[in-house]
């Protein structure tokens, strides 16, 4: 008897209904692949939304993981461990940057950052006490909490859970004009997502990011980069910033540090901007762990050596000249960068959600977004066989819907 039916059925009467899965019970994963409780195989394109850059249990994470429960796994920032410093130092040099402070989720990082902003602003940019801005973009994902979901422009994130947190001023993703138009005396940061994830992989035009670094730099005004689905490796660069020889003032980063172990998260930026922080005024009690700094560490150094850039720009490009093909056969766009795409598929065919619940039946696991978009961001472990086979999956959904 196949035991996915009663697994769904479970997890659907003990949660809370804030998620909406494909109906695939999962039990292991080895690199790209995943195998569900009734032993069925799938490539996993999804890649818990790039928190699995390296794949399922890559063999040195797990060796870190492994070395440090042996050791110790929790001490508080009461106190300072022996992983602690090695990790901010790694990561600090891997931004080409000064100062690192951890935390565990993504949405925490973000929320660091936007303290450190407004910390910032008052303290040496000048703004007066309470008056200060954040520039955020339309259709942004940059988490979950009451102060994120303020500034979101999707119903589903923000509408029923207000009163909502001021100082945000939204402008249209994409336009310098109009953030050269929001950005006054009071803003104390621009905070964007390089690519924005969430909204359907969207690639801002050319120019925009450079733009936006120099606007920052003209109004004394922080650029705050949520590299967290877009960094370390995703888009074939270590930040998708770089790819407009950009350098933020603070990078937000998750998902991938914690290997796809544990939640790890961090914000990195220079001494003037990070060092307004004193003691007690931000922390977390599991942010910076043992077990999160042995794996944040070994994330560090296999991203040190460009192999998994190099991965994802090359396989990127296979994946995108693939998808390419499949434009007027089912598919309306293809946009990204790297091992990273958001694919519109023709709404008369089917919508998003059927797409992806199609290729799971084919062995794909992939995720919609926003009606007939679907995104693929498989592990950089993936190999040129896997993405051909991935494709023709997804070939042969558009041709079975025509
Ligand atoms: C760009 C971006 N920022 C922030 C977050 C929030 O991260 P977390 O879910 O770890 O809180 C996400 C998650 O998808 C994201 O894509």
């Amino acid at each position: 008897m196949l035991r996915t039916p009663a697994a769904l059925a479970d997890a659907e009467r003990w949660t809370a209904h804030n998620y909406h899965p494909l109906p695939v019970v999962i039990a292991d994963g080895d690199g790209a692949w995943v195998t569900d409780v009734d032993g069925r195989r799938y490539l996993d394109c999804l890649a818990g939304y790039s928190a699995l850059n390296f794949g399922h249990r890559h063999p040195r994470l797990i060796e870190a993981a492994h070395a440090q429960l042996d050791r110790i796994t929790l001490t508080s920032r009461a106190f300072v461990h022996d992983q602690f410093a090695d990790f901010c130092r790694g990561l600090a040099e891997l931004c080409g940057t000064d100062l690192v402070l951890p935390m565990n989720t993504g949405a925490e990082a973000v929320e660091t950052a936007i303290k450190v902003a407004r910390k910032w602003g008052y303290r040496v940019k000048g703004v007066p006490d309470g008056r200060a801005t954040i520039v955020v973009a339309e259709n942004n994902f940059h988490g979950r909490t009451t102060t994120i979901v303020s500034f979101s422009t999707d119903p589903d994130a923000r509408d029923d859970f207000g009163p909502y947190t001021p100082g945000f001023v939204t402008v249209p993703y994409g336009d310098l004009d109009a953030l050269a138009a929001a950005v006054d005396d009071t803003t104390v940061a621009v905070l964007l997502e390089p690519i924005q994830g969430e909204a359907g992989v969207l690639v801002p035009p050319a120019g925009y990011l450079a733009g936006v670094r120099r606007l920052c730099d003209e109004r004394n005004t922080l650029f705050i980069a949520d590299e967290i689905q877009s960094g370390l490796g995703r888009t074939g660069r270590t930040f998708a910033v770089e790819h407009e020889g950009v350098v933020p003032d603070m990078y937000v980063l998750g998902k991938a540090l914690g290997g796809g172990i544990v939640p790890v998260s961090a914000v990195a930026a220079r001494r003037e901007v990070l060092g307004v922080l004193k003691p007690g005024e931000h922390g977390s009690t599991f942010g910076g762990n043992p077990l999160a700094c042995a794996v944040g560490t070994e994330v560090v150094k296999l991203l040190a050596t460009g192999e998994f850039q190099r991965r994802s720009a090359a396989l990127g490009a296979h994946l995108h000249a693939g998808l390419g093909a499949l434009v007027g056969q089912g598919v309306v766009a293809v946009r990204g960068r790297g091992l990273w795409a958001g694919v519109d598929i023709d709404p008369a065919l089917m919508t998003g959600r059927q797409a992806c619940e199609r290729l799971a039946e084919r062995g794909v696991l992939a995720k919609d977004t926003h009606g007939s978009t679907i995104r693929l961001a498989p592990p950089l472990v993936v190999t040129e066989g896997d993405l051909d086979w991935a494709l023709e999956q997804l070939a042969a959904v558009l041709r079975e819907a025509r």
